[in-house]
């Protein structure tokens, strides 16, 4: 336990301590990307962070009780989705512990009740169609794209049906224009980012709906939907086809299984 926050032993590989990000030497699984994230992310991402993270608020077409936010580092946006959702349950996920005492910080000095939980979006513990919507802001030109693939699959398996998700990140169609801007961010993988596509990844991943908006032009928010059972997935192109989730009835007794809010099940 880092400062109350569940942590275990082996939750990431190398890459995530080895290599640079935003310049911070060591990675971003180490005490000074988190103490220095906030200060330096609010300059990163123009024209403002908050209006930026509201794009993916505003993106949300289902009426969550089950959020997961992905990467949640210092938990901007997951404060935010606490904030925009007050009864859903919503759980901020990161590799790094020092980056979850960060957001625990923020949520008890906004009064905001989040769950923190630390571990690997790749791979994490909770069960099959725990959620209505997962996110992940920030974090995709972070990590090399077999990982982001696995991020999305793992999203997949974690939405119910009808359940959705979004990224929110830097503008791929602008990275790949403006290559200058690859070098601006000290990123080992932002230059593979660029050089994908997250819808196509989306639709790898088996998600129906799949929608890019531009944000600003220097980011972009990608939505797709978890198609339900029988759905025929290639006519489903509009962000309008959601089925969203009515259900907002919230069982506080199952947070620690995070069983199935589409089934009731527990652990
Ligand atoms: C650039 S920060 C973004 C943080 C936050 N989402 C935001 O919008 O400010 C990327 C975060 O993703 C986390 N991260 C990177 N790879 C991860 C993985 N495979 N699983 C969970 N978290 C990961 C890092 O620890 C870091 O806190």
């Amino acid at each position: 336990m880092i400062l109350g926050i569940p942590v275990s032993s082996d939750r990431g590989g190398c890459q995530y301590t080895s290599q640079n990000f935003h310049g911070i030497e060591g990675g971003y699984l180490n005490f000074g990307a988190a103490v220095s994230y906030d200060p330096i992310t609010q300059y990163v991402v123009p024209p403002n962070e908050t209006w930026v993270r509201q794009a993916l608020i505003d993106a949300i077409r289902v009426q969550p009780r089950r959020i997961l936010d992905l990467g949640c580092g210092t938990g901007s946006t997951t404060l935010m989705l606490k904030q925009a959702f007050p009864q859903a349950q919503v759980i901020g996920l990161d590799l790094s512990p020092y980056m979850l005492v960060r957001a625990e910080h923020k949520a008890q000095s906004a009064n905001l009740d989040i769950t923190w939980r630390h571990g690997n979006a790749e791979k994490t513990v909770f069960k099959d169609a725990s959620f209505d919507l997962v996110t992940a802001s920030l974090l995709f030109h972070e990590t090399p794209p077999t990982v982001s693939q696995a991020i999305l699959h793992e999203s997949f398996r974690l939405l119910v049906e009808g359940g959705q998700v979004l990224i929110l990140d830097g503008n791929q169609n602008t990275l790949r224009q403006l290559e200058w801007l690859n070098d601006v961010f000290e990123e080992p993988y932002i230059r593979d980012y660029a050089g994908g596509s997250v819808d196509a990844s989306m639709g790898a991943a088996g998600f129906a709906a799949v929608q890019t908006q531009d944000i600003w032009w220097i980011n972009q928010v990608t939505s797709g939907v978890k198609p339900m059972r029988g759905e025929n997935t290639t006519i489903q192109r509009s962000v309008g086809q959601y089925a969203p989730t009515t259900d907002t009835t919230i069982d506080n007794n199952d947070l620690e299984d995070f069983g199935s809010p589409a089934f009731g099940t527990k652990a």
